[in-house]
């Protein structure tokens, strides 16, 4: 009886709801939405995926992904930096943020995105968060990101140094973050972006160097790779000044980041790195939690519209797990965190090879920015 009473309460609850949440149909006559300011976002989405996208989880996903982080850490509760955070500055003053040391490469993203600007009627803070959320859903094994909408747009450049660089100690880079109002297990958790990343201007005469051996797809396969001893760097190439270090797959083009070394086996963040190594639901949740607020940096979050429903469901992934690349096997792990390793499978046969570019170059390291 009781259980029954509680059942009809919630269908009553949620009847009344759904009384209650009327959906305006969008000027285009097509779509409706829970609200008005969400409708611009049906056109810019169609365009994103079909013109600079392609539907795939390809470079420029990936660049419009690291442009959160551009835009949005460039902003201090303390003031020792200029900048409103996630508020389109990197497009806005893109002749001074890209210009940045630690903003190399992001002139490729702010090219790519800038003319969407004149097509729709969005804010470019708008404009860099709606990309990535999309975009990323076409990277199977990802969440599905927040999206809200309302961020006005930048009367400011941000600050030079705001940015971390891969260069950088794991004091400085917590220090930053702290001061951008993010913990240390939150940099961790946003650092699953590099599942789907790879370098256009570390490695001089390459480009797309990935950081995973699955930069394609979301996975967990980053956060293993990272923790395995390196062996060498990507085509025997060593002059980047310190932010890169050896991989563990230097013959299959893979690099890595001096940052992401460091991170993986600091004291203080090596447990938060480890726990997602064969936890793929933990990962998304923790990075659906930290890009949330990544992509809300700066912003009065009550007067941003939950617009969250135009953004794709992404595939889910077959793979549950990572599993250590061929060659590689348990003993490669350099572990500092005391918690009990996971047991993961080894790939045996050939040594891994990492997909090419989603456009069917060939070559991953003409991969085109
Ligand atoms: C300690 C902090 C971080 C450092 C030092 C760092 C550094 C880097 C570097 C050096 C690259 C290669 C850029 C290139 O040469 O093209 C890169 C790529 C990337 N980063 Fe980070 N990053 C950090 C945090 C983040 C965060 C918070 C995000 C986003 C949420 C992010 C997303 C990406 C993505 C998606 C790429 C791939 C871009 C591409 O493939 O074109 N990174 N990062
Ligand atoms: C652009 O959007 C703003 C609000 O988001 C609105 O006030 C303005 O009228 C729109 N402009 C055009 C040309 O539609
Ligand atoms: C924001 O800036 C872009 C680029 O200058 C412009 O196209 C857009 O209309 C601006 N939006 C608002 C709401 O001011
Ligand atoms: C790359 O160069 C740095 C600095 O000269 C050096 O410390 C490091 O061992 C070198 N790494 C490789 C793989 O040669
Ligand atoms: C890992 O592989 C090496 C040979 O490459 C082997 O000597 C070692 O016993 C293996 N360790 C484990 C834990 O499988």
């Amino acid at each position: 009886m009781v259980l029954i009473y509680s059942v009809v309460t919630v269908a009553l609850a949620a009847f009344a709801s759904a009384a209650n949440y009327r959906r305006v149909t969008c000027p285009d006559g097509v779509n409706t939405a829970t609200n008005e300011a969400c409708c611009v976002f049906f056109a810019l989405r169609d365009d994103l995926q079909t013109n600079l996208f392609d539907n795939q989880c390809g470079e420029d996903v990936h660049e419009s992904l690291r442009l959160t982080f551009h835009d949005g850490v460039g902003f201090s509760t303390t003031g020792a930096f200029a900048g409103n955070g996630a508020d389109g500055s990197i497009i806005l003053f893109s002749d001074i943020e890209t210009n940045f040391a630690a903003n190399a490469g992001t002139d490729d993203g702010v090219d790519a995105l800038s003319p969407f600007l004149t097509r729709h009627n969005v804010t470019a803070g708008d404009l860099i968060q709606f990309a990535a959320a999309v975009g990323l859903s076409n990277c199977p094994g990802a969440p599905q990101l927040q999206f809200l909408a309302g961020r006005p747009n930048a009367t400011i450049p941000a600050g030079d140094g705001a940015i971390p660089q891969p260069q950088d100690s794991v004091d400085s880079i917590l220090s930053r973050f702290a001061d951008a109002g993010f913990s240390s297990n939150e940099v961790i958790h946003l650092l699953a972006s590099h599942t789907v990343a790879r370098s256009d201007t570390l490695v001089p005469g390459h480009q797309a160097v990935p950081f995973d051996s699955t930069p394609f797809t979301f996975d967990t396969q980053f956060f293993l790779e990272v923790l395995l001893k390196g062996t060498g760097v990507p085509f025997g190439i060593n002059n980047t000044d310190g932010a890169e270090v050896d991989s563990p797959l230097p013959n299959q083009g893979e690099m890595r980041l001096q940052s992401d070394f460091a991170l993986a086996r600091d004291s203080r963040t090596a447990c938060e790195w480890q726990s997602m190594v064969d936890n793929q639901a933990l990962m998304n949740q923790n990075f659906f939690t930290a890009m949330m607020k990544l992509s809300n940096v700066g912003q009065d979050v009550n007067s941003l519209i939950d617009c969250s429903e135009l953004i794709p469901s992404p595939a889910a992934l077959t793979k549950k797990e990572a599993n250590f690349p061929a060659g590689t096997n348990a003993s490669d792990v350099q572990q500092v965190c005391s918690s009990t390793f996971p047991t993961l499978s080894a790939d045996t046969g050939a040594p891994t090879t990492i997909p090419e570019c989603p456009d069917g170059d060939i070559n991953l390291a003409d991969c085109p920015s």
